[in-house]
């Protein structure tokens, strides 16, 4: 039989009959990939595909059928307008994540500040507000050298000066006083969440952490009461259901002041405070 759209198409019609996302992901991995043009897909369905054509489709089902998300099978994420190099060392950027770059780069600060994105991962958070903010001095940390080297391959394909990298158990190599503001998008889902059964491909390390989910955001909220400047802004992605317990966390480390931000759903996925001076 001829390999043609409409036979790669079939396939794909038969092996994820329950989940129609993948019909569309392959027109996006068609185009990622394959540089097939809209006539390609919607007018020459006939045309048969090359060797190799065929050998990546084959590669994209195969990895589907293993439930690989996307963005890990192009190595492409598209964060705030950009599209970041991602692969299964850092967890995948998230729409909600957003909103928290959103919030820093509407928020009126100096214009000259010191930024730690702790726990940066591809970078996004960092690269994302160094983008739009060239007079900040931004530091992404993390841990684990795999997700620095990614977030270094971001670094060098932006070409932005103003974003450097550090590894960090949290801020343990940081000298007191050191930064304006702090922002973290930590992990936070506890061991026994059901979404866990879905992330299998996603670093266990950038999703977890102890004490019901907070153990990560205590951490760095008591290092960062030592880290901030006085009166220095430290603020959070977390869980949706969050937002009481990290308020309390933030008075347990001095912090005043905070607030919520809520994402367009009305949820409070954000939080933030600023340390006694
Ligand atoms: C939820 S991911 C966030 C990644 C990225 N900032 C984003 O928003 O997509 C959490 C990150 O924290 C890092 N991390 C976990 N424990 C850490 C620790 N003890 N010290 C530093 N980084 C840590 C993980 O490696 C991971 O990159």
């Amino acid at each position: 039989m001829s390999k043609n759209l409409n036979y790669f198409q079939n396939i794909i019609d038969q092996a994820f009959k329950a989940e129609s996302n993948v019909k569309n992901e392959f027109i996006f991995y068609l185009k990622e990939k394959l540089q097939f043009k809209d006539d390609d897909i919607y007018v020459n369905k006939e045309k048969i595909f090359t060797d190799s054509e065929a050998s990546l489709v084959n590669d994209f089902i195969q990895k589907k059928k293993a439930g690989i998300p996307l963005d890990y099978i192009i190595n492409s994420s598209k964060f705030y307008e950009e599209e970041f190099y991602v692969d299964q060392r850092v967890l995948i950027p998230r729409p909600e994540t957003e909103l928290l770059v959103d919030f820093v780069n509407s928020y009126d600060f100096p214009k000259k500040i010191k930024i730690l994105d702790a726990g940066t991962g591809s970078g996004c958070i960092g690269i994302s507000i160094a983008l739009k903010n060239p007079n900040f001095d931004i530091y992404g940390s993390d841990y684990s050298l795999d997700a620095l080297n990614v977030a270094s391959l971001n670094k060098n394909a932006f070409k932005i000066k103003n974003f450097s990298l550090i590894c960090s158990d949290w801020l343990s190599c940081f000298e007191e006083d050191s930064f304006d503001v702090i922002i973290s998008n930590p992990p936070y889902i506890t061991k026994d969440d059901k979404h866990l059964d879905n992330l299998i491909y996603e670093p266990y390390e950038a999703l977890v952490a102890s004490d019901g989910g907070l153990a990560d955001i205590k951490t760095i909220t008591e290092q960062s009461s030592k880290i901030l400047k006085k009166g220095g802004m430290l603020i959070y992605e977390h869980g949706y259901d969050q937002s009481d317990q990290v308020d309390s966390i933030f008075n347990d480390f001095g912090f005043i002041d905070s607030k919520s931000v809520k994402d367009y759903q009305g949820i409070k996925r954000i939080s933030y405070s600023f340390l006694t001076y």
